[in-house]
């Protein structure tokens, strides 16, 4: 077990470039499986996720090599379309590779997702689509076993725009035979990455970023060598950050386009921020201000994934702001933390009423997923005194060596193993 040991109330300052996206390597590391041979894939961060992801296509066998930032996979020898229940477990995500296991050998296994931090997350929107296009759903126990001859295309309607069945859709209808059709899409920025890279194998997608995208199924697939877009929500991770401490961050490789709803509502808040092409300069002289309501809602809105972050800032902003969380119902798990640091946080159903403080005092606190694990960081470097967050495994899910990119922002932040004197990092 490892923790954060964070020395608090210095402004962040400085450049630094953001690295690769997480949610959209992910599923361009399973659409590799779509063409024979060897992809080479770019900006792929070093992350947790990334990890298992690759071990999950080296269990298929794919050879996998990693360089800096650059991931080399060959898919010349797979050998099974069964994903081990035990990587399976590991990551929600690993439920991407179905739709190209299907779509590539006709057939694929894979067990349910577990249940997750952040509330209930379900595939029913993925196995819908997927059966729109031919494919036969069997489910045993825990088991899904999914097959079909050949996938033909479809006019599938979404529910809700969910990211990971329209990923899990398009994957699969590449290879289909005909024209598929995906509406009410997820729009998000990583599934027009997804796309730009089905289309450098040679597919035929269009649309991908407007809620309707249109696929015409081609025979094959060929490898290609593509570049990961860069992590919008590290860089808005980074922006808050920066404004909490007061603090004056340029970022570099960013694109501030994807980046809009979170530069609106800081800019709101007053928070100074200055783009130019792919750089953007975050700065915060003065105390920020309440925002009455923000509701987190599918891109282009204020993503879900900013919200614990988001509301280190309000904890710390003037005046009384509500954050409504409607994408996932347990996404406030970081409430009692930040209360237990200071911060004047009350829960009413889907809603989270936050009344500024002056400041936040350090204490030892636990991640409980991913992003509450970034927003327990961003308060440890904001509070007075010290703050230990327990549980790191879920930040290095999604941050590359978090302290690391703080530590060179001029924060004062160390990784440890269980007890101080066990440093492992400097
Ligand atoms: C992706 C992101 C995650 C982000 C989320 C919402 C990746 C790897 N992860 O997750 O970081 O927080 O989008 O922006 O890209 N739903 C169903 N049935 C389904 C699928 C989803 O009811 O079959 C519901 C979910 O329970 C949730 C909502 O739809 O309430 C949104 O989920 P979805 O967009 O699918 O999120 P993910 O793709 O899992």
């Amino acid at each position: 077990m490892e923790k954060l040991v964070i020395e608090g109330g210095r402004p962040l300052q400085g450049r630094i470039r953001v690295h690769g996206s997480k949610n959209a390597a992910l599923p361009i590391l399973a659409a590799s499986i779509l063409a024979l041979g060897k992809h080479v894939i770019s900006n792929v961060p070093n992350l947790l996720d990334i990890d298992v992801m690759l071990s999950i296509l080296s269990a298929l066998g794919c050879r996998t090599e990693r360089h800096n930032d650059h991931v080399v996979i060959d898919t010349s020898h797979i050998k099974t379309s069964h994903i081990p229940e035990e990587l399976m477990g590991q990551m929600r995500s690993s439920i991407f590779l179905m739709g190209p296991l299907l779509a590539r050998f006709g057939h694929v296994t894979v067990t349910q997702p577990g249940g997750c931090a952040i509330g209930e997350r379900k595939i029913d929107l993925h196995l819908r689509g997927l059966e729109a296009l031919g494919a036969n759903i069997r489910i045993d126990g825990g088991t899904i076993h999914c097959s079909a001859e050949r996938l033909r295309g479809a006019d599938i309607m979404l529910d809700l725009p969910s990211v990971g069945a329209t990923e899990n859709i398009l994957m699969a209808a590449v290879l289909a035979e005909g024209r598929t059709i995906i509406r009410n899409a997820a729009r998000e920025p990583e599934i027009e990455d997804l796309q730009n890279y089905l289309n450098a194998m040679g597919a035929k997608v269009s649309g991908a970023g407007t809620s309707t995208i249109t696929i015409d199924g081609v025979e094959s697939l060929r490898c290609c060598q593509y570049a990961v877009i860069p992590d919008r929500i590290v860089a808005g991770t980074l922006m808050v950050a920066a404004a909490v401490t007061r603090g004056d961050v340029t970022l570099t490789g960013v694109c501030p386009e994807h980046l809009a709803a979170i530069t609106h509502v800081l800019r709101q808040a007053g928070v100074q921020i200055d783009i130019s092409d792919d750089i953007m300069r975050i700065s915060c002289p003065a105390r920020t201000r309440a925002i009455d309501r923000i509701v987190t809602q599918p891109y282009p809105a204020f993503p879900t994934d900013m919200q614990p972050q988001l509301m280190v800032l309000f904890s710390l902003s003037y005046g009384t702001s509500i954050i409504k969380e409607t994408i996932f119902e347990g996404r406030f798990k970081h409430v009692d933390e930040l209360n237990r640091m200071g911060a004047d946080i009350r829960v009413d159903m889907h809603s989270a009423f936050v009344r500024g403080v002056p400041r936040l005092y350090g204490a030892t606190v636990e991640a409980t997923d991913l992003r509450a694990g970034a927003a327990l960081v961003i308060a440890g470097l904001a509070a007075v005194g010290t703050t230990n967050v327990e549980q790191v495994h879920h930040i290095d899910r999604g941050y590359d060596r978090i302290e690391d990119m703080f530590a060179r922002l001029g924060a004062r932040i160390e990784r440890y193993a269980s007890a101080p004197a066990e440093r492992i990092i400097g």
